[in-house]
This record gives C-alpha cells, structure tokens and sequence, in this order.
C-alpha cells in the first residue's frame, strides 16, 4: 500500500488564556490519531498555532502595560509549555501573528473580491466614546433586558440565560472606561454566505456520508430546506484600534479574528514546508489527493464546516476532506469550576507531580469519536489508571521480567517461538488489525476495551502458568522460560498497541524490551530466538488519590495569598457552549468566543457579591507557634489556635518577620481555604498580610485586630 499524506489540525487555541484540561481533550485526541498515523507509515504532518488577535489581547497587553507582541511571545513559549509536558507532538507549533498567516490572509480575502462574495455594508455598532473604540459584546454591560439582573454581558445574561442584541441592555455601560457607549455607523466588510455558489457548495460538501451523525444533523439544520436560504452573511472586519492585519486598501479596517485564525492552519504548514523543503501546494491544490482533518470542538463546527470550507472553494483551494468534532470536558460530572477546584490548568497538573500519561489513558479511554461530551470522573481516573493500566498492563512486565533476568541472564528462550505464542494467546497478534480499526475511526475508548481484554488473556495465562511456583522447584527451568518468554511478547505487542497514547511509557518499554521503536507492522512478528533484554525498572506508578485531592485544592479559586501573588493571571472560566452554536444565535457567539476570554479590564472587575465575600470564612487568630521550616527560604510554619482548634500554615513570611516575634500575637485567616499540601506537609489556612503587589516597595505587613478581639471571632 502506498503510503497516505495527511496533514491534520487542532484548533488554534487564544493567545490569552492558559491551557486546561478540557483543550487537552482536544490536543491529545489529535495526538493520538497522530502519533497512530506515523506508527502504519503514513505521511502526517500535525500543525497547530496560538490564535493571536483580537480586541481582548489588544486590551490585556495593554492592561500589563507591555505590547501584544510581547504578550503573545510570552504565552506561545506557555502554551508550548504545557503541549510537550502533555507529549503533544506538533510538526510545527506556530502563530498567526505570521508572515505567512498575513500572506494567505490576504490572498484569501483578494479573490474573495474578485469572485464578487465580499461586500461592504454600514452597520450601527456601539462605540465607547472615552476610549475612542467600537465595543465588541462582551464589552459591554448593563441590566439584562429579560430578567433586570444588573451587571449582564452585551451577549446574554447570567442570571436567566436569555440572549439578546447589546442594544436591547438597560442603562449599558462600557466594561472598558465604564462610560456610557453610544450609537455609531462604521463600514464593515462581509463574506457573502447567502450567496446562491455557498449555498449549493455547502449543501453538496456537508452531505458527503463522511460526516459524523451529529454534526451532519447540526449543518443540515443551519443550512434549512432546499428552498431555504438561512445562510447569513459573515461580517468579517474590525474597526481600529484593533491587532490583527489590516486589510489591503481598507485603513483602519482589520480582518476578524476568525477570518485569519483558519488561515493560521495554512500560515503554519506554509512555515514548516519551507523548512522542510516540502511542497506546499500539494497538499492545498484543489485536485489535491493528500487529505486533510481539522479537530475541533463542537462549538466551533460553525466555523469550521461552513465559512472556512466556502471560504476555501472560492478562492481556489482544496477543501477538509472531514471535520471532527469532540464534546465538551466536564469534571465529576459538572462544568469545570473555579470554585470547586476543577477548573485544572495543563500547568498545575504537572507541577502537582501527575503523570500527564495518566490523563492520556483516561482520555481515550472515554473517547469514541462523536460530539457527546465527555467527562473526567476523579474517583473513575484513579481506579481506572490503578487498576487496568498498572494493574493489568504494567504488571505482565514486572511479573516475568525478573525471572528472565535471575534464571536465564536476560536472554529469551533461544527457539522459533511464534507458533507456540499464536497458541498459547491466540488473539493477540490478530488483534492488530481490529485495534488499528478503532484508531482510524477515532473510537479510541474500543481500542482501549480491546486492548485490556487481552491484557486480561494475558494476566490469565499468568495465573495459570503460576511463574514464581516454576521458580520454586527445581527442574522446571524450560517452562519457566517458555512462559516468561510468551509474556515478555505479549508485553511487546500491548505496548505497540497502547503506543499511541502513551508514547513515553512506550518508549520505555522499547529500552526494557532493547527493540527499535514499535511500528504498527511489528505486531505480524514476535521477538527473535535469544534475544536479550534489559532489566526491569517500574514503569509507572499509580495514583495516590492525595494526589488528585491536592490537585483540586491547588486549583480552588481562593483569595491569592498576599505573600506570594499568582504568577499567572487565573485562567477565565468558560462558558462552556452546551450546544453548538446555531446560526440565529451565531452573530453573537462571534463575538462571544473573541471576547470571552478578558472582557475585565477596569483593575476592580470583577466585582464579587457580598454573597461571594461571605463564602470566605476569616477569624481572628493567635500564633502559638512559629518555627522556621528547614530547606524553605520563604516559609515559617505557623501553629494557630482559633478558639478550641489548632491550625497548622505554612506563610510565606519569613522575609519580613523572625519567628520568635510572632508568638502570642493575634491575626486575621483564613479558615475555611482548602487544605494543601505542600512540599513541608499540609498547609491548613492563611493569614493575611499587605504588600506591594507590584514589589516596588518592600516588606510584609501581617494584619492585626484591635485589642480586644479574641480567638476564633468572626471577621466580617
Ligand atoms: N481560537 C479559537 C479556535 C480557532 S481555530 C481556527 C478557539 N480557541 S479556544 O482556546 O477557546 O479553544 C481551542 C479548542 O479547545 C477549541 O476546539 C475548543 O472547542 C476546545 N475547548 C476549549 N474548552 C474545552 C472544554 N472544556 N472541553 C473540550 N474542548 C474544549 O476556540
Ligand atoms: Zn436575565
């Protein structure tokens, strides 16, 4: 068979935001299909890029008072951060703030023009007339028009879940100055959607067979009856000020955000075929025979199924060949939530020492390939990694390898073995080809089951073979070897197949195995007579379930402790779309996925409520105890009693105060902050302590009460 050539995408995820686990789901699904891609011989390329313009970089760099360049440098090194410690392999991991994203931008857009599908209209727009700039919805706020919930976004509203027009709010005001937004016109340019050439495309490409269920339901939904035309019009420039590109012989006109983000896929495989000498234009030519998927999340099917495909056609270039849709991350069954802990960055899963291969197994492990959304059960992860992953796959290694390295100096039985293993496990090796079915189909959840049922063939054939009985008595060596030898082949050929999520823990099994890395066709061979294997080291431990507690704790939204400021601004948290966008709700979800992410730019927002401020539980506290903690420059372990309690916290302190001062003196903390574990033990609280936050002016100021005051009260 001559070998595919495919390039494959992941959504360019914003350039203003941390990665967390529910963009992993996406990542690693790509991943995944990927790294399977490569392991059967095919040609495949995995692009990706940070999804770099827009108003809220605009106004985020500015709020950090550095340039967006600059902002976008710095989360392009986090966000390729966070891939590799996940193990997502990018070919190439690039930015549309590019040369060449520009280049097809433009491109794009000039023979968009010339085809006659771009237009320019007048709309009314409101315009924050103290910041002298056009209010893209989330930036505006106000009472919502429905219910009269104060404090509403310019989209939709909280409190009642009604959407609407930013017109429709009550007594608006701008989120960015906070004046009072008026009314302007502006010129904006559209790509003509409605346009009878869309329309009979769209209808032809969506209804390939290819699709998956959901999404084909979804397109012929917004797409209408034959004798519809529900397509509107897609508004395609931002006025100035504005970061982004500006449009060719437009001033003061930019390109949306989502018209280049697409691009960006064309601008990063641009990038890497030249540095690769490759050929671009076979693989965007419109008879191009290479293929080419985009993995998305549902809410962005919109985008992706029916502008950039039309968008594609009619400026002379190939189309997807699919579009795959992935659901929405839930974590114990909820919206990831600040307040609960469950609103997990990339960054704070690995810094709590959590194996990132873990995730990838439990991911795929509920993986099937549809849009239904997909939930991280924490109890279900442990058990599931504890269980079937070590239990059942790791395992077969640890069981046999030792005997080969005492008994027989890490040599396999010197025979032809293969018709014996094709006996003694008669599925495994014919396994290969079902497995690599589920793969392809992105049905990685089937793959998984497949695969644990063999490990459990496996584990059998161990438990009826009893190795550490054959190594008890004498005179049974040669069995010993023959079993020892069939699991050290069937813990190869597990391997291979799990390879593709766990591309670390495969390549060291591969060390272990002293084989050259696993490629798909291996699975047709078992290990030469003799071969000599290296010795065992424990390739994967299991999980504490402390581990996933402090993990949660570490993420819990609490007030940031004076002494030690977040190094990162807290992620936002995301309206997680529970459906995808339809096409009436679509001019505002435009907006809504540019604008979501820091629509907060007056230093007070967001403001909590008296409700939010009375969920923190602070007391007045006396320090019994203050010690030094060895090996922490920072620290001092403080005993606290709270009126018939005693609470052990770590501060960060020690700079400004000696110890032996604290002791006996009352402060404020608090009580009801999640427990955490730290490197010195468990941390129980906080007190709290003024600083200068932007480090100008030294010094720790711990609060203390009037006196009078006494242990445990209340402060309010
Ligand atoms: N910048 C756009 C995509 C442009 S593609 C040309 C965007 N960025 S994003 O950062 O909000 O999301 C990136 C990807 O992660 C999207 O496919 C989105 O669906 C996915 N996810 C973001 N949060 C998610 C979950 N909670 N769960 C699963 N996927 C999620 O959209
Ligand atoms: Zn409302």
């Amino acid at each position: 068979m001559t070998p595919r050539k495919i390039l494959v995408t992941s959504a360019l995820p914003y350039a203003n935001g941390a990665i967390h686990l529910g963009h992993l789901v996406e990542y690693i699904q790509t991943d995944i299909w990927v790294r399977f891609q490569k392991m059967r011989g095919n040609e495949c390329w995995y692009v990706c890029a940070d999804d770099t313009h827009g108003t809220p970089i605009m106004l985020r760099a500015e709020k950090e008072g550095i340039t967006p360049e600059a902002l976008i440098a710095r989360v392009h090194q986090e966000h390729s951060r966070d891939f590799a410690g996940f193990h997502v392999a990018f070919d190439n991991y690039y930015s549309t703030h590019s040369d060449e994203t520009r280049f097809y931008s433009e491109d794009i857009y000039g023979k968009l023009k010339a085809a006659g599908l771009i237009e320019v209209r007048s709309i009314q727009q409101y315009y924050d007339p103290v910041k002298a700039m056009f209010l893209p919805d989330r930036f505006i706020k106000g009472e919502c028009p429905k219910c009269g919930a104060k404090d509403q976004y310019g989209d939709a509203c909280e409190s009642c879940g009604a959407a609407y027009a930013p017109t429709e709010l009550k007594d608006p005001y701008s989120a960015v100055s906070g004046a009072v937004p008026v009314l302007r016109e502006s010129d904006h340019y559209f790509f003509k959607l409605s346009d009878p050439r869309c329309q009979i495309f769209l209808r032809e490409w969506t209804r390939r067979g290819s699709l998956q269920t959901e999404a084909s339901n979804k397109l012929q939904e917004w797409l209408g009856a034959a004798d519809e035309n529900k397509l509107t019009d897609w508004d395609i420039s931002r006025d100035a000020p504005y970061f982004g590109f500006e449009i060719p012989g437009a001033p003061g006109k930019f390109f949306y955000v989502w018209l280049d983000a697409p691009i960006g896929y064309m601008g990063s495989f641009r990038n890497l075929c030249d540095r690769k000498g490759m050929d671009f234009d076979e693989y965007w030519k419109p008879d191009s025979t290479t293929e080419l998927y985009h993995f998305i999340g549902k809410d962005i099917l919109y985008f992706h199924a029916l502008f950039w495909p039309a968008e594609l056609k009619h400026a002379g270039y190939r189309t997807p060949t699919n579009v795959f849709a992935h659901g929405f991350l839930t974590v114990d069954g909820s919206k990831m939530s600040k307040s609960r802990g469950t609103f997990i960055t990339a960054e704070s899963y690995l810094q709590q020492g959590l194996n990132p291969e873990w995730l990838r197994y439990y991911f795929a492990a509920k993986l099937n390939g549809t849009m239904e959304d997909l939930d991280l059960n924490l109890d279900d992860f442990t058990s599931r990694v504890n269980s079937d992953l070590v239990g059942k796959y790791i395992n077969i290694a640890s069981r046999s390898a030792n005997f080969i390295a005492k008994h027989f100096e890490g040599k396999l039985l010197d025979e032809h073995v293969e018709d014996r293993f094709r006996i003694s496990l008669p599925e495994l090796m014919p396994a290969a080809d079902e497995i690599a079915g589920y793969y392809e189909a992105r049905d990685f959840g089937r793959a998984i089951r497949r695969i644990m049922a063999l490990a459990d063939h496996v584990n059998q054939y161990v438990d009826q073979h009893q190795p550490w009985k054959l190594a008890k008595h004498g005179g049974q060596e040669r069995e010993l070897h023959v079993v020892c030898t069939t699991l050290v082949n069937a813990f190869r050929l597990l391997t291979l197949y799990l390879k593709p999520v766990l591309p670390k823990l495969a390549q060291r099994a591969e060390e272990f195995l002293n084989i050259a890395p696993l490629h798909w066709n291996d699975a047709r061979h078992v290990l030469p007579p003799a071969h000599l294997i290296n010795g065992y080291e424990h390739l994967m431990q299991r999980i504490d379930p402390k581990q996933i507690a402090a993990l949660v704790a570490a993420n819990q939204e609490s007030l940031a402790p004076a002494a030690t400021p977040a190094a990162v601004p807290p992620a936002p948290t995301f309206a997680a779309a529970a459906e995808p966008h339809s096409p009436q709700r679509h001019a505002q979800h435009q907006q809504h996925t540019e604008d979501q992410t820091q629509a907060q730019v007056s230093p007070w927002e967001p403001f909590i409520s008296i409700d939010d401020f009375s969920k923190v539980d602070l007391r007045i506290a006396r320090i019994a105890d203050a010690k030094h903690v060895e090996g922490a420059d920072k620290l001092i372990q403080l005993t606290l009693e709270l009126g018939g309690e005693t609470r052990n916290v770590f501060a960060g302190i020690k700079s400004a105060y000696d110890p032996a001062t604290l002791i006996g003196r009352l402060t404020v903390m608090v009580a009801n902050l999640a427990p955490r574990k730290m490197k010195f033990g468990l941390s129980e609280g906080m007190v709290l302590a003024a600083s200068d936050t932007d480090g100008k002016s030294p010094g720790l100021f711990l609060l203390s009460p009037d006196s009078g005051a006494q242990p445990g009260m209340r402060v309010k």
